[in-house]
């Protein structure tokens, strides 16, 4: 019979500091009236300058353990979702590992920029299934003000840091029921970072032109969103063998209001279902679907034998969704 694989503990951390809408205002030519009405979002957490994406990710991490009850040295794999690791190498997972003492653990990054987070899931429910490890702490981690050009009003006021972490282990009954996942490659260059790789090495002209930071076509991004979250949520769905109306909480990944209100209309979604932390976080990339499954558990959202649905789609392009049974 197939080994059953759930999530066994979830947490979160978000940085203190706040980014208003009334701040970026004083920034760049922006409103409030303007973020709202185009993203729903009202404001977002920035970390400080000398915290990094690990920092965020083992402070989650943290709060996972505490909730599986699990000791960091019964980790046998930590996998970091992040397209902001502190360094290109070593991995982001590493550092973590470090940080929280889990020095049994094998560790790496996952690079599937806003799916990151449900790619990793499924990466561990794989090395679990297949009795290689046993305790996995999944992370979906970012500090986006990092690549965020402060002056550029098309992306700046659209994102957000945090972490989200949850501990992927055997279970009796439910678990990650589904599984699917995709990428189109001819999409790269919608929504990327262009300096500081092999490419482009960073260098002083890289650095005075800002290619070190984020850029994004976001209407083309748009356009593709909706169409590529509703299919990744009906192929999850009907992979796991249950109906619509059997799905208790609906976690999209918090990239835009008007995104997540289609899908909703796609796919029939009573508001009580949608599962929306944008207003007060904005878009954390592969944090996004980690803090916000971590938060609606701690909100007694999903109850015992409840089918959640996480779905998200980013930068690759790539998506993914999960039917996990609670
Ligand atoms: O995480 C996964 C990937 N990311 C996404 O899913 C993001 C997808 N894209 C989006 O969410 C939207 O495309 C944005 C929120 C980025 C932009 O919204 P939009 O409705 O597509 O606006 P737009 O880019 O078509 O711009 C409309 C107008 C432009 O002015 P003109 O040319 O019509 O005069 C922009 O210059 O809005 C202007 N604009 C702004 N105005 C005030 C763009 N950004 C701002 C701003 N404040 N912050």
């Amino acid at each position: 019979m197939q080994k059953r694989i759930g999530v066994i503990g979830v947490g979160a951390y978000l940085p203190e500091k706040i980014l208003t809408n009334a701040d970026l205002e004083k920034m760049v030519d922006t409103s409030d009236e303007w973020i709202m009405t185009r993203t729903g979002i009202k404001q977002r957490r920035i970390a400080a300058s000398d915290v990094a994406t690990s920092d965020l990710a083992a402070e989650a991490a943290k709060r996972a353990l505490e909730n599986a009850n699990i000791k960091p040295e019964d980790i046998d794999l930590i996998l970091v979702a992040t397209i902001t690791g502190d360094m290109p190498f070593p991995s982001t997972a590493c550092l973590v590992q470090s940080k929280i003492g889990a020095k049994n653990a094998a560790c790496f990054d996952v690079s599937a920029a806003c799916a990151g987070y449900i790619y990793a899931l499924s990466i561990a429910k794989e090395f679990i299934s297949s009795g290689q490890y046993k305790n996995a702490l999944v992370i979906g981690a970012e500090k986006l003000s990092s690549i965020t050009d402060w002056s550029d009003r098309g992306t700046c006021v659209l994102f957000g840091d945090g972490a989200g972490a949850s501990l992927v282990a055997p279970v009796e009954s439910g678990g990650i029921i589904s599984t699917y996942l995709g990428s189109d490659g001819n999409q790269a260059e919608l929504l990327k970072v262009p300096a500081g790789g092999s490419r482009m090495p960073a260098s002083a002209k890289t650095v005075k032109e800002g290619l070190h930071y984020l850029k994004m076509s976001g209407n083309e991004v748009f356009k593709h969103a909706v169409k590529i979250m509703v299919n990744s949520a009906k192929k999850a769905i009907e992979q796991a063998g249950i109906e619509y109306n059997e799905v208790s909480l609906f976690i999209p990944h918090q990239a835009n209001i008007r995104i997540l209100n289609a899908i909703a209309k796609r796919l029939e979604i009573p508001d009580e279902k949608l599962y929306l932390n944008i207003e007060r976080y904005g878009n954390m990339s592969s944090a996004s679907t980690a803090v916000a499954f971590s938060e609606a558990v701690k909100e007694g959202r999903i109850k015992e034998k409840d089918y959640v649905v996480l779905v998200a789609f980013g930068s690759g392009l790539t998506w993914g969704a999960n039917v996990i049974q609670w």
